[in-house]
């Protein structure tokens, strides 16, 4: 597709991107939906109170109203797309039938990363994958799209389907109007987000950060993965990185919930992901709620992050 000039991007829409694209109508129909959620979403975010309900995830997390009714809404939308097989959700402990069985897509969801923050008025967002063979099973050619939306001061939603990384922001039409198109991350950029204690950092992690500061990178950590992911892409450059802990030598993050789906953003942007070794695309789970350390975002920063991990340099 060729670019799009400025003064165009305000009158595409993203069913008219997707359609320009040369998407396949399912999906496309599929991704609008999905984007159609965020909305709704957001709405709830605005209404709420802000006030944790007391629940718990299945990871013994603090789950807010907030992420429960995000995963309704969802899931109910998935329903009722006669797209949709399987839904997957990071509030769920098992997979959900949400289709008649013979449906061509299986969703994942982190329907509101980082709720946490919403009593601090911070950025959060919604996470989605979308498959086209089992999560589990289906090896690294299963993800065919993957978008996440930002509630912020604005609402933007990003989403490739092999086709580039594509941002929208949400217009008071209630329409999402491109606004940047086929992001290109730099070679390198300024900025690394770094999750964990450095107490409970490997040697080999800790050369690293100390690397990145040594060559002037700013931190910018908000707590909230999709903003911390937004930033990079949206600045071109730069690493998040949640590391290997003493104590959980995987990290914090969900594999299927919210890396593979930003790994696939990232690498469709000229990134990279990978837990330090392998390509995060390459790692076939075993179970849902499987985590992994990640070192994603501009190449210069994830691949200096392999040589230190893999012991091929030591040099701060
Ligand atoms: O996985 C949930 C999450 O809130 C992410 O959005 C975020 O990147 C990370 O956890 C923050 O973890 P911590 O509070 O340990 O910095």
């Amino acid at each position: 597709m060729e670019n799009i000039s400025d003064a165009t991007k305000q009158f595409i829409d993203l069913r008219r991107h997707m359609w320009m694209a040369g998407i396949e109508v399912d999906l496309r129909r599929l991704i609008w939906q999905i984007a159609v959620t965020g909305k709704y979403i957001s709405s709830k975010i605005q209404e709420s109170n802000r006030k944790l309900a007391g629940f718990e995830n299945i990871y013994g997390e603090e789950q807010l109203a907030l992420d429960r009714s995000s995963d309704e809404i969802i899931k109910q939308q998935l329903a009722f797309s006669g797209f949709v097989r399987q839904y997957a959700s990071e509030e769920q402990d098992s997979i959900i039938q949400v289709g008649k069985g013979g449906e061509k897509y299986i969703v994942t969801a982190d329907p509101l990363d980082g709720s946490s923050l919403v009593d601090t008025n911070l950025a959060i967002g919604t996470i989605i994958g979308i498959h086209r063979e089992s999560i589990l099973t289906g090896g690294d050619k299963s993800l065919v799209a993957a978008m996440y939306v930002t509630y912020g001061p604005l609402i933007t939603m990003i989403y490739s389907a092999g086709n580039g990384s594509h941002e929208f922001v949400l217009n008071r039409e209630g329409e999402y109007v491109l606004s940047e198109e086929n992001i290109t991350l730099g070679e390198r950029g300024n900025i690394y987000s770094i999750g964990g204690l450095r107490k409970d950092w490997s040697q080999e992690h800790l050369n690293y950060i100390r690397r990145l500061e040594k060559e002037g990178y700013k931190l910018r950590y908000s707590g909230g993965f999709v903003p911390d992911i937004n930033q990079i892409l949206i600045k071109r450059g730069g690493v998040f990185t949640y590391p290997a802990l003493k104590g959980t030598p995987n990290g914090k993050l969900r594999l299927i919930f919210e890396l593979q789906p930003m790994a696939f953003l990232m690498e469709q942007a000229g990134g990279m992901a990978t837990d330090g070794r392998q390509s995060i695309l390459s790692i076939k789970p075993e179970t849902l709620d499987q985590r992994c350390p990640i070192y994603i975002g501009s190449k210069y920063e994830v691949e200096t992050a392999k040589l230190f991990l893999e012991g091929n340099t030591t040099t701060i």
